[in-house]
């Protein structure tokens, strides 16, 4: 807001409600554009400081023939002589909290307004102080992450301490800067020592850096936070590449296949409700090796052979073979890998270390994408059920640290068809109970079920534009539909929920230039290492 405070106030209260809003009369000296939308104001009521958000704009008149009358364009002193008098402007704001003059408010922060200012208060801009009442300084829990619409000098911090006691979501169109977005709260997680991450980095963008559209080099976290982070790769070759190495070249194992892996990967493998519930036939069957001893039947007559012991229809497990076949193209797929991937990113994981699986090529494959983090994500959330019941059961044992898994295209791992029986669907339902919650980045988020989007604890929203995708990242925050829709499309998010005392639109902090890594606490020229550097931490990392 461009009205200057010590012009005086920005006008005063004329009347409203709890539940609609207060009416704030614009003094004559502002101008109608001076009052954005979502924009905050502080009405100093007679007893309360009053933390409040424009919702709305009216321009309105005190006699109806305004509407009406000839004046021309050019008549510009009978315009001046019925601002402020006969016309003028009426600001609708939302009092959400009390920041000062209550006694209780001074000891403990902010409190929900439940009562109205009177008549006649005085209305001002917000000012840096103010916001900072609000949203909290940086410090060990609160990360800078962006700055009120139309107050640039001022920045909003989230407190990510308690973001990640819940699950959250990350969601926008193509572009707007969801990614962008994610590495800031990935980096203040790891700088705030809050939880550990582990991110299923589908487009290779969160470990080493990569270049945006604008050719110029974003660098990533592991850049940024060298031996606090372990690159883990699926796809090495991508990785050289690029010329970057990875600490650990992961292998899965055909056995490490379970038929649920499947079931999620059904509508890709194009795969019938028959077909699907046969895989489980087939694991009963052959046990642990049932995928591999499956595809290692290349006959007609042993696929019918199997068909007959199994009950099941020739063309079934005909079809069925044919396109399972299409998993032995993935080449980290192998029959006795040599090293464990999931030991060795709880390994990391439990030294506080924070694991970034970059995908290389099969980024690009959606069924490998979900396959991978689905099969890796099981085993590391059952480890962490094991390990936080051990600890409860038993005082000596400590619980591991909390974990933070970040996936992209979240909804096809949490649409309403497969959430019910997809770990990813667990974790988001069961809080925070085993340590483990979820970073959700999409640009659909109407494709994910109602339920666990409901479940979602703060919810950072870019531009959405088709509508479906803005009822369904409003869940729980209806009445901000507005705030949404004027969003810029790019580099702007509307932030709300449990992380935050109240709802919020920002700029993003700036990422991907020397001053903002800079602002991260990091030295421009100390994060690009030499080989030998990197051999040593690979050695530090994995002895
Ligand atoms: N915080 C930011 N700092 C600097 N540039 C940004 C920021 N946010 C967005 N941008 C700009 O917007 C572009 C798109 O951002 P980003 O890649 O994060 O979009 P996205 O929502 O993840 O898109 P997609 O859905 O295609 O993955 C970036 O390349 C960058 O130029
Ligand atoms: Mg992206």
């Amino acid at each position: 807001m461009s009205f200057d405070k010590s012009v005086g106030a920005l006008g005063i209260v004329v009347g409203g409600s709890l539940s609609r809003g207060v009416d704030v009369r614009l003094d004559p000296e502002a101008s109608p554009e001076d009052v954005k939308i979502g924009t905050y104001v502080i009405i100093e009521g007679a007893s309360n400081r009053i933390f409040a958000r424009v919702t709305d704009v009216t321009l309105e008149s005190t006699d109806p023939r305004l509407r009406t009358s000839p004046m021309g364009t050019s008549d510009t002193q009978m315009a001046r002589a019925m601002l402020g008098t006969v016309a003028f402007t009426t600001i609708t704001v939302d009092p959400t909290l009390v920041i000062g003059g209550d006694v209780d408010v001074l000891l403990e922060g902010p409190k929900t307004a439940k009562t109205l200012p009177g008549y006649f208060s005085r209305v001002y801009a917000a000012s840096s102080d103010d916001v900072e009442a609000v949203f909290g300084k940086e410090d060990e829990r609160h990360v800078w992450i962006g700055s009120p619409l139309d107050m640039e000098e001022t920045r909003v911090h989230l407190d990510v301490a308690e973001l990640v006691k819940r699950s959250n979501g990350v969601f926008g169109k193509s572009g707007t800067g969801k990614s962008f977005l994610t590495r800031i709260l990935l980096a203040g997680i790891l700088q705030r020592h809050v939880a550990v991450n582990l991110v299923f980095d589908m487009h290779s963008e969160y470990g080493w850096g990569h270049r945006n559209e604008n050719n110029r080099e974003v660098k990533g976290l592991k850049q940024l936070f060298q031996s606090r982070v372990a690159v883990f790769a699926l796809d090495e070759e991508s990785a050289s590449r690029r010329g970057v190495s990875a600490d650990f070249n992961v292998r899965i194992g055909y056995d490490e296949i379970e038929p649920q892996d499947i079931e999620t990967l059904a509508s890709f493998l194009n795969l019938t409700e028959h077909a699907t519930q046969a895989t489980w036939k087939l694991a009963r069957h052959f046990k642990h090796q049932w995928l591999k001893s499956f595809l290692a039947l290349r006959s007609s007559e042993a696929l019918a052979e199997i068909a007959a012991v199994l009950g099941e229809h020739e063309q079934t497990i005909g079809s069925l073979h044919r396109r399972l076949e299409r998993l032995e193209r993935l080449d980290f797929l192998v029959e006795q890998p040599s090293k464990d991937s999931v030991r060795s990113i709880l390994e990391k994981l439990d030294q506080g270390i924070h694991v970034v699986l970059e995908f290389g090529r099969y980024g690009r494959d959606l069924a490998a994408y979900i396959l991978v983090a689905n099969l890796l994500s099981r085993r590391i959330h059952s480890r962490y059920v094991q390990r936080t019941e051990e600890a409860l059961g038993n005082k000596d044992k400590e619980p591991p640290r909390p974990l933070v898994i970040t996936i992209e295209e979240a909804h096809r791992f949490l649409n309403p068809q497969v959430a019910g029986n997809t770990i990813f669907g667990t974790i988001a339902r069961e809080m925070r109970k085993y340590n483990v919650t979820l970073l959700v980045v999409d640009q659909r988020p109407s494709g994910i079920d109602d339920e666990v989007l409901s479940q979602l604890g703060t919810k950072l929203v870019c531009q959405l534009d088709n509508e479906r995708d803005v009822d369904a990242a409003l869940i729980g925050g209806r009445k901000l539909k507005g705030v949404l829709e004027r969003l810029d499309s790019k580099q702007e998010a509307l932030i709300f929920g449990h992380a935050v005392p109240m709802p919020v639109s920002i700029r993003t902090r700036d990422y991907g230039t020397p001053e903002s890594y800079a602002a991260l606490g990091l030295d421009e020229q100390t994060d690009y290492r030499r080989q030998e550097e990197m051999e040593r931490d690979a050695k530090d990392l994995f002895g």
